[in-house]
C-alpha cells in the first residue's frame, strides 16, 4: 500500500487511473509511479525522472477482508487476533460520533476515526 499523494504536487492519486501497464498516473499533471515498487516511472514534460522520487510504502496487512496499513517503518505489533474463524466474522462499517483511542494499525487507516495521543 502506497501512500496516497503525489510526489509532484500532492494531488490524490486515488482520482488518477491505473495504465495498462500497471502504473498509477496521477490526474493533475500524469506523473506515473511503478504499481510494484512505487517508484516515479514517467514525466509526461519529458524531463528526467528524479532518482529518489518514490512512493512510501506502507507497511500492510490483509486480515477479515479489510486491508490494514500502519504508520511507520515497522509495525510494532500484531493485527489482533479473534476466538472466532476469519470467515465467520460478519463487517460492518460506520460513523462514530466522538473521538475515542484506538491502536496505529486502525486509526492510521480508517480516516474517520482519530487517535488520542
Ligand atoms: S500533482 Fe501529480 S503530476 Fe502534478
Amino acid at each position: 500500500m502506497f501512500g496516497a499523494y503525489c510526489l509532484h504536487v500532492g494531488a490524490d492519486l486515488s482520482i488518477g487511473q491505473v495504465t495498462d501497464s500497471g502504473n498509477i498516473r496521477c490526474a493533475f499533471h500524469g506523473w506515473e509511479y511503478d504499481g510494484g515498487s512505487g517508484r516515479c516511472a514517467y514525466l509526461p514534460s519529458g524531463d528526467p525522472v528524479p532518482p529518489r522520487a518514490s512512493l512510501y510504502r506502507f507497511p500492510a496487512v490483509e486480515r477479515y477482508g479489510i486491508v490494514f496499513a500502519f504508520n511507520g517503518l515497522e509495525p510494532r505489533f500484531s493485527i489482533p487476533d479473534f476466538d472466532h474463524p476469519e470467515d465467520s466474522l460478519v463487517l460492518r462499517s460506520g460513523t462514530f460520533p466522538d473521538r475515542f483511542s484506538v491502536d496505529s494499525w486502525v486509526s492510521r487507516f480508517m480516516g474517520h476515526l482519530r487517535e488520542h495521543p
